[in-house]
């Protein structure tokens, strides 16, 4: 990668996921799509936050690396490209660590406890034991992986505007406590909402890991199929003679996301006239999936485990390189350390 990437004075994007396992539709249309157009406009920086996987799943950590290892191929699957940005691991950026430290010296404890996130997952995720201190850090981490890069825009989902919100704040703490020559060190970055189609999993719920009823990326041929068959349809529909609606029916939301017009406006004739078969209809649903997952996959297959990590360090060592700079500044404006200027 050329070294502008890192230095360039293009706008700066940050995102990640947690290494939770393989990708789905919904991550790829959601998050990942998004970010790979991001990435000839912005100056990227895309990680997998395995250290926040941790939050929940301390107990049993046997899933990390095998999970941030597939996790990292599909974002190469996408097309996330190692030349134009950098892609890391956050263990691997140990100061992201040395940001939230300091950063839990000023955060008041209210802040954390009031995020909505916060209480819902504890409710939910019933079979852990959350009351943990790095749980109810979470997004303070999230803060700080943002910050640490002087982020200004992250491209996230609804579900994380609360925690780019509490990055904001902790920004303006900190700014207010603490300058650099009389200016602000930390820019509050702001949320890129990723425009996102609505996209049904099989059981017409949104498409979700939580729910068990996703299409992953890397599902061969086959399994698309056969997961298209057992999708829930317009409940109007019950026999072959019943007419239906594609617009209350979660196959008819799939061919919106990935049909062509043409197609589309034979499900639209055949559904409303009961012209067509629910399996057929399925099936040209199912053609148009294999059609956008094809390419995706025949890269996923062309990067060994080899490149994945020197990918992963390659990417890292240059967002340390980007995250000791700011660190830089972070130390000076604390007064901390009086031999920063040395760095580490
Ligand atoms: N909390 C995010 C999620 O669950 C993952 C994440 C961690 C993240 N740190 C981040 C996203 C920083 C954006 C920016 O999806
Ligand atoms: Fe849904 Fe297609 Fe069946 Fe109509 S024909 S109900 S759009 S699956």
């Amino acid at each position: 990668m050329p070294e502008s990437a890192i230095s360039s004075s293009r706008p700066r994007v940050l995102s990640g996921m947690r290494p939770t396992g393989k990708l789905h539709l919904g991550n790829y249309m959601g998050a990942l799509a998004n970010w790979v157009k991001l990435q000839d406009q912005y100056e990227c920086y895309f990680f997998i936050a395995d250290w926040h996987a941790l939050t929940t799943d301390y107990a049993d950590t046997s899933q990390i690396v095998p999970n941030t290892k597939d996790v990292l191929l599909d974002y190469l699957a996408a097309g996330l490209d190692p030349e134009k940005s950098v892609l890391f691991l956050q263990s691997r950026v140990t100061i992201h660590a040395e940001l939230h430290l300091l950063f839990s010296m000023i955060t008041p404890i209210g802040w954390l406890e009031r995020v909505p996130s916060y209480k819902e997952q504890q409710e939910n995720l019933t079979g852990k034991d959350l009351s943990n201190l790095g749980f109810l850090g979470y997004p303070l981490m999230q803060a700080a992986d943002i910050l640490i890069y002087q982020a200004n825009y992250v491209p996230v989902g609804q579900d994380q505007v609360a925690h780019v919100e509490l990055t904001r704040e902790v920004a303006r703490r900190f700014n207010n406590f603490y300058k650099l020559d009389g200016r602000e060190v930390l820019p509050e970055p702001q949320v890129l909402l990723t425009p996102s189609p609505k996209l049904p999993g099989t059981d017409g719920r949104k498409m979700s890991k939580s729910y068990g009823n996703t299409i992953l990326m890397t599902d061969p041929e086959p399994v698309v199929r056969q997961k298209l068959k057992t999708m829930v349809t317009d409940p109007a529909r019950v026999r072959r003679t019943d007419a239906g609606d594609p617009d209350k029916c979660p196959v008819g939301d799939l061919h919106k996301v990935f049909s062509t017009a043409e197609t589309m406006a034979n499900v639209y004739e055949g559904c409303r006239t009961a012209g067509i078969g629910c399996i057929q209809c399925k099936s040209w649903a199912a053609d148009a999936l294999v059609q956008i997952l094809q390419p995706i996959q025949e890269r996923r297959a062309s990067f060994s485990e080899t490149q994945v990590k020197e990918i992963l360090e390659d990417g890292s060592s240059r967002a340390r390189a980007r995250a000791e700079q700011t660190m830089q500044e972070v130390r000076a404006a604390m007064q901390i350390n009086l031999t920063n200027e040395a760095g580490r």
